[in-house]
């Protein structure tokens, strides 16, 4: 083998950044494939999801939040998709080849804005379901965050009813379906004509554009003794607004990002959270996925040298989420 090769065969394209701020700072780089821990695979990744945090993080907003010095070059990426290319001796669960996606916020080792990513084993599992790449590549952080906030923070039971606010997005349109799979009626609470039609096809029971004013009046006619739980990923004035439709002692959760974040109101709890990876959760998140058809909606995909204007489209309204196509 030649020293070129051996040299590339240790290197990967990835984006990163030598330091924190705007979308100028992520450049494409060729960096060391990071070698993997006792508890870890090495995963060559073939997509990328672009979270709606990402740009905070690349400005260094996450510094405080994960309690530890940055190490630069920074590869952005919490979730990813792609097959397996390298097993630690201790993890059994996985094989080369295995067509895997994981999940690992702030992980020191580099995120999935790269050819390679090394992840704790507990943080992947195969790709559930008939998902692609980029649909497995966009799904861990989001759906987990829907399901923690629907089944352990709102402990919603499947007689009752829930508010998805913002369903349309992310996080939403994921939740309108779990919701649904776990026998709540949902009230869901999307952007745009185009979104009210996108979660009506998801299953909601019933739909409003957040932004008409409207909302409360259908979410009287869908529940008039108030609905029993809410789960908001978009703050403002329409959430607080739309908020008031939920009953007396009613529930409401939001995960941590979701700014401004929803005002108290006597009467009804309201619970900040973080979604959260681990064996658990994800092997719980595959049943649901594969209890039947399941939609994770990539809106666009980007190629990985494209990860500025990738991020730069989390602003403009969209539906579902963003994806990096990386290999
Ligand atoms: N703490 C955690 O563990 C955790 C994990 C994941 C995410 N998060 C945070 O949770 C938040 C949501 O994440 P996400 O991935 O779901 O983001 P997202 O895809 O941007 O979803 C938010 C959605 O709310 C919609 N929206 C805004 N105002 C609305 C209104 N008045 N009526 C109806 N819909 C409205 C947006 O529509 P447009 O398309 O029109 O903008 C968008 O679809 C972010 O702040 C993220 O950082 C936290």
């Amino acid at each position: 083998m030649t020293e070129t090769k051996k040299a590339r065969e240790k290197t990967m394209r990835a984006v990163a950044l030598d330091r924190f701020g705007g979308p100028e700072t992520l450049k494409v780089q060729n960096l060391p494939i990071p070698e993997i821990g006792a508890d870890e695979i090495l995963i060559h990744v073939e997509a990328a999801g672009v979270g709606a945090w990402d740009p905070f993080e690349r400005e260094g907003g996450f510094v405080e939040v994960l309690g530890r010095a940055p190490k630069f070059p920074y590869v952005l990426g919490t979730d990813g998709a792609g097959t397996v290319a390298a097993v630690s001796e201790k993890v059994k669960k996985f094989k080369e080849g295995d067509r895997v996606y994981a999940l690992e916020l702030g992980n020191p080792k580099g995120g999935f804005y790269a050819e390679y990513a090394a992840v704790k084993a507990d943080n992947a599992s195969l790709i559930p379901g008939a998902l692609t790449m980029e649909q497995a590549a966009v799904l861990p952080s989001d759906a987990l965050t829907a399901l923690k906030g629907l089944d352990e923070v709102l402990d919603l039971r499947p007689d009752e009813s829930v508010m998805i606010f913002g369903a349309s997005g992310g996080i939403g349109h994921l939740a309108v379906q779990l919701a649904k799979r776990l026998g709540a009626r949902v009230f869901a609470v999307a952007s745009g004509e185009d979104g009210v039609g996108f979660v009506k096809r998801l299953g909601a029971d019933a739909a409003v554009d957040g932004h008409s004013d409207n909302v409360l009046e259908v979410a009287r006619e869908f529940a008039p003794d108030g609905i029993d739980a809410a789960l908001v990923t978009a703050g403002g004035e329409a959430t607080d607004r739309a908020l008031s439709a939920i009953r007396a002692a009613g529930r409401v959760a939001y995960p941590n990002g979701v700014m401004p974040e929803p005002k108290p109101r006597a009467g009804v709890s309201i619970e900040a959270y973080d979604g959260e990876g681990g064996r658990e959760a994800i092997d719980r998140l595959n049943q649901l996925i594969e209890a039947g058809p399941f939609e994770v909606h990539v809106h666009r995909t980007f190629p990985l040298e494209e990860a500025a204007a990738a991020q730069s489209t989390l602003a403009e309204h969209h539906l579902g989420k963003i994806a990096l196509r990386v290999g």
